[in-house]
């Protein structure tokens, strides 16, 4: 009977477009909601289901999460949400399809700057946003974010486009540490130093340093070691050798940092399996998965980055707190309109 209740409601939640990976011996499941990528997720869902036997039913989107569980409601499928950033972890806390959990176990591994007050979203792991500078035309070592308004970096530099909620992190760290005129003239003088309209993803910038169209560019820390391993695209690993990682303001604030992260769903209807599978994201084992095969940084203090990342140079955090960005994400869009930044450099 329980193996038949088992299918019936994998059969549901198939037809819903859930991908199903179930044991033979399930110890109940857990259903995913995830805007992480199914490769990166995998390795880590793998071992909880071999440790624990609940069998893990996981739901990709790109978009519309949030209000996929919304209009699901009371009914939603949904115990655990995964997603990267900031931006849409608030964002699901405030469109109420989150509930807060209190686990003494997660907040031993998850330091209080990189989880919610109320326990609504927990960051897994950090990602720097980095600069990428071309080993063969840029000479310093050291750069601040600052420093890309100067006129001498002009017709230089290269980002994806400014909306993309990577850049809006970064430009609501400057607002909070800047302020907002500041924020702007600072976000005017990198326009007029891109080289191109921004375009692609980060690592098409690195891509672009290759081909000499930009000596600098902004870009997320692990794409680096993704591209550095890249045994299905390897003309990625050229980009990579291309560049160097400058992780600015080591002087003074530390790199910007963002994260990827966890909630549990407001109506999880398998709220004890649910905590089972964040306690166990936020645990060395986990941790160190994220680490090895994504190349972000553990949240769990003592866990090590991989030695790929470690090669970088060592991060330094900006330990500003991650609902101060969010809390000025919105001028920062505002900001990234009103100076015509996706235009591209006014000639
Ligand atoms: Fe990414």
């Amino acid at each position: 009977m329980q193996l038949l209740k088992t299918s019936l409601a994998a059969l549901a939640l198939s037809a819903a477009g859930l991908a199903i990976a179930a044991p033979a011996h399930a110890d109940g499941e857990v259903n995913i909601y995830s805007y992480r990528q199914p490769d990166l997720i995998k390795p880590l869902l793998d071992e909880f289901t071999k440790e624990t036997g609940i069998a893990t039913n996981v739901l990709f989107l790109d978009k519309g999460l949030v209000e996929r569980i919304q209009a699901e409601g009371a009914n939603s499928p949904a115990d655990v949400i995964l997603t990267v950033d900031i931006s849409r972890l608030t964002e699901a806390k405030d469109g109420g399809v989150t509930q807060p959990v209190q686990s003494d176990v997660i907040n031993k591994d998850i330091p209080t700057q990189y989880r919610d007050p109320d326990g609504d979203w927990f960051g897994l792991t950090t990602r720097s946003r980095v600069v990428y500078a071309s080993k063969d035309r840029v000479q310093q070592n050291e750069i601040t974010y600052e420093e890309l308004a100067d006129p001498k970096w002009k017709g230089k530099i290269c980002t994806r486009d400014g909306q993309h909620s990577y850049n809006i992190g970064l430009i609501a760290s400057m607002i909070a540490h800047h302020g907002e005129a500041e924020t702007e003239k600072w976000l005017t003088g990198l326009k007029n130093n891109l080289a191109r309209k921004p375009d692609g993803g980060d690592r098409d910038q690195a891509k672009a340093i290759l081909a000499g169209e930009c000596d600098l560019a902004l870009g997320n820390s692990y794409y680096v070691g993704l591209m550095q391993t890249n045994e299905k695209e390897p003309e990625q690993k050229e980009w990579a050798a291309a560049i160097k990682v400058l992780f600015p303001n080591v002087n003074d604030r530390g790199a910007h940092v963002n994260v990827s992260g966890m909630a549990m769903a407001k109506n999880a209807p398998n709220k004890d399996n649910a905590l089972k599978l964040m306690e166990f994201l936020s645990a060395g084992t986990a941790q160190q998965i994220y680490a090895e095969q994504v190349y972000e940084y553990p949240v769990l203090p003592g866990a090590e980055p991989s030695d790929v990342v470690k090669a970088f140079g060592t991060l330094k955090a900006d330990p500003l707190p991650l609902s101060e960005i969010a809390a000025n994400r919105k001028k920062a869009s505002e900001l990234v309109d009103k100076v015509g930044y996706n235009d591209g450099p006014s000639q």
